[in-house]
This record gives C-alpha cells, structure tokens and sequence, in this order.
C-alpha cells in the first residue's frame, strides 16, 4: 500500500513539474527492510498547494499549517503523509551537471540528527527511487553505526543523546568513537532540558525490544549521573531491568498485567538503587507514574511482606499495591518468589462470594466497614477458611 501510495504522488509530482522526496526514517527502513509507515515527503516548492493537488487527484483529506508551509494528506486508505515546503531550486549549470544534489534538499538532510536518517528518495517518475545521499547515510547504515552530521549536533538538541541510545538498542547499531565523543561532552545539557521533553524520549527508548540495554548504555553515556545517580550501580541496574524484561517475556500469565512493563517501571530502577526514589518525582508527569512511583517507595520502605508467608497475611499488606509494583520487586529482591507469585495468581481469581448488597441485607450500614468486613472475607478465603457462598453467609453471621 506504501509503495502504490509513493508511485502516485510520484505521479502528481511528474504531472505538476515539482520534485518530491521520500525523507527521514522511513528511508533508512525502506534500505534496512523494516516497516515503517510514517511517511515524511518534502517538496521542492509549494507544498500546500502539492497537498491540495494530491486530494484533487486521489482524494482523501488535508490539513494544512500555513505558517510552517506543511501540510498532512490524509488518503482515502488512511494513511497519513506529511508534507513540507523547501525552497525552489535555481541550478546555474543544471545541464552540465545533471547529478548535482539538489542544494536546499542538502540542507535540509544536513541539520538532522544523524547520517542514517540524513537521506532521501526521488519520487518523481523519471527518477522514482532515486536515493539521495550526501552523507554516507547506506554505507554507515551497512557498518552499523550511528554518526552525527555536524559537531554541535547534540548541543543544539540532547535528546539527540537519547535517540542515539534509541537507535543503538533498536538496531543493534553503535555510535562511532566521535559520535559518542560529542555525547559525552553534552550530556550535561541534559539537566536543562524540562521533564516532558526527556520523558518523551525515554519512554520510546524504554518500549524499544531491549530496555535493559538501553538502561545501560545510559549510564555509559553518563545520563542518569546527570541525576545524582552513580555509575556504580550500573550492574545491579542492568540485571535487574534484565529480569523484569524476562519475566514479562516468559513468565507472564497475569490477567492483570500488561504485555510490557510500563517504561517508567525501567526508569525508576536506577533511582531504587541510589535509594533515592524522591530524585524520580520530577519525572512522574503523569497520575499512573505517581501512582507506580509511590508504591515502589511504600513497598520498598515496608519490610514485613518480604517475610510473611501466609497468603491472608500477604493480602492483607499488598491489596493496595498493583501486580505491576509488586512483580518490580519479585524479579529481583525476590527472585521469582513462588510465595507472592502464587499469591498473585491467587488474588486474581479470587471469588466474590459476597457483594455490597448482601451485606446491606445483613444488616450492616454502608461505610468502610464495608471494604473492612470484605477485606477480612477475602483473607479467609485466601487462607482456604471460606470455600463457598453459603460459609461465606455463615462466616459473615
Ligand atoms: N530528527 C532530527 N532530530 C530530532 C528528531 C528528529 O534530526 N531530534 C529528524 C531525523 O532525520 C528523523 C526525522 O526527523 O529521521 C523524523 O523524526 P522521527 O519521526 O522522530 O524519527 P524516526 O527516525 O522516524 O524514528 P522512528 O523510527 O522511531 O519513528
């Protein structure tokens, strides 16, 4: 669908005299063979009214950002192409030299993040599929190497560092000495950045296929003792993200849990180990961030559910908690418990023998001795006291 999709505007461009380039990630996926549908087209010239002419000759929708000269084509198949305008090109020997890169396509390609997405495809019909590379973008892709275009690259943006990290743990790919050189030197930019901007980041990183490796390569690259953390940890991190990566990977039959931990859950683990959870508040934007943040700080400051062994007694301290929170510390502190995995199980497929109403009808008045009284029927069930709805009615009496 991709492909009919680029042969058209292809087609539009050939019919309109306007050259248009395939640009951005969606190249370097096109060369490594990966999926990608997130389609970035730049056009030599007015782009917002090659938009309108792209609905005139295929349909589907536009919206267009006068003021940044971009537009997003939204086709009749649904996906989505955005548009931007550069500048139109005025060549003074355009016949002698026919193979010239275009020079606004050049920049364009030069202020991006690194050579493997610095390049782009002609899409119109003489030269369809045409690969515009400047910066050695294939080669590097072939050696597997992340390379910036320009020195100041990571100083003028640091969460380039981040997406480095994103593409290394992505592709299995790593940066070149230099690359890695300049990281280092603007890491500490990284303080300067807000919460939003580093969050956003991070939580691609973290639902990347690796993020244990990524955990690790962020201490490499100095990251997280740009937060007070220390590189000491880096093991004790590393193997912990490890096992929860596993863990989910392998173990995971909950009902209550997710396919993947939340990306969060791998952030917080350097903070849990420089025993300073207060130093992730900054970072926990969101109310289910908060909300993970504070259980892991509860159930790391309260010790006596690491003991217990009885499963009523185990529901009574960690009802509150999130099967989530609670796996954070079975895979490591823990190690696999089968006492709190059972346990998990077991609160899953608990039966409620009695409701709200039955209890009303009991006699009792709404208010917290209801969850109370329902608590401590849970627990009796839990420890095998309660087996049925009408021992469930005799205990309650
Ligand atoms: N880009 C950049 N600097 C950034 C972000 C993006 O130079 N800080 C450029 C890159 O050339 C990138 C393009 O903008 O290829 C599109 O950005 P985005 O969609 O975020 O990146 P992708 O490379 O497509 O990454 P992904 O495959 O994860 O979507």
């Amino acid at each position: 669908a991709v492909f009919q999709l680029l042969k058209e505007i292809g087609t539009t461009a050939t019919n309109s005299n306007t050259s248009v380039f395939l640009i951005g990630g969606i190249v370097r996926d096109i060369i490594l063979g990966r999926p990608n549908d997130d389609i970035d087209i730049v056009v030599e010239g007015d782009g917002i009214g090659f938009s309108h002419q792209l609905v005139k000759d295929y349909g589907g929708e536009v919206k267009t950002h006068e003021d940044f000269g971009t537009a997003t084509w939204t086709h009749p198949t649904g996906l989505k192409i955005d548009i931007t305008s550069s500048r139109l090109e005025y060549y003074d020997h355009p016949a002698a030299l026919p193979d010239v890169e275009h020079s606004t396509l050049k920049e364009d390609l030069y202020r991006r993040d690194f050579t493997i997405n610095a390049m782009a495809i002609c899409l119109d019909q003489k030269k369809f599929g045409h690969l515009v590379d400047p910066f050695q973008g294939k080669t590097h892709l072939e050696e597997k190497t992340i390379k910036v275009l320009y020195n100041l690259s990571f100083i003028e943006d640091p969460t380039r560092i981040l997406r480095a990290a994103r593409f290394e743990t992505r592709f299995q790919f790593s940066m070149d000495d230099h690359t890695k050189e300049l990281a280092l030197i603007s890491i500490d930019k990284m303080k300067a950045l807000s919460a939003t901007r580093i969050n956003h980041e991070l939580e691609k990183l973290f639902t990347e296929d690796y993020p244990s490796q990524a955990l690790k390569r962020l201490f490499e690259l100095q990251f997280w003792q740009q937060f007070g953390i220390q590189g000491s940890h880096l093991t004790q991190c590393f193997t912990h993200g490890q096992r929860l990566e596993e863990f989910y990977k392998n173990k995971h039959s909950y009902k209550t849990l997710d396919q993947k931990p939340s990306w969060f859950m791998y952030f917080l683990i350097p903070f849990y180990y420089e025993n300073d959870l207060k130093g992730a508040q900054r970072f926990a934007l969101t109310k289910k961030d908060n909300k993970l943040l504070k259980e892991i700080s509860d159930l790391k400051a309260q010790d006596p559910w690491k003991h217990s062994s009885d499963m009523g007694e185990l529901h009574q301290l960690l009802k509150p908690y999130s099967a989530e929170s609670i796996v954070f510390f079975i895979t490591n502190e823990l190690r696999d418990d089968e006492r709190v995995l059972n346990y998990l199980q077991a609160r899953e497929n608990l039966p409620t023998y009695l409701t709200g109403e039955d209890l009303k009808n009991s006699g009792l008045k709404p208010g917290p001795l209801f969850s109370s009284v329902l608590l401590d029927l849970e627990i009796a069930v839990l420890n095998d006291q309660v087996q049925t709805k009408e021992q469930a009615f005799k205990w309650l009496h």
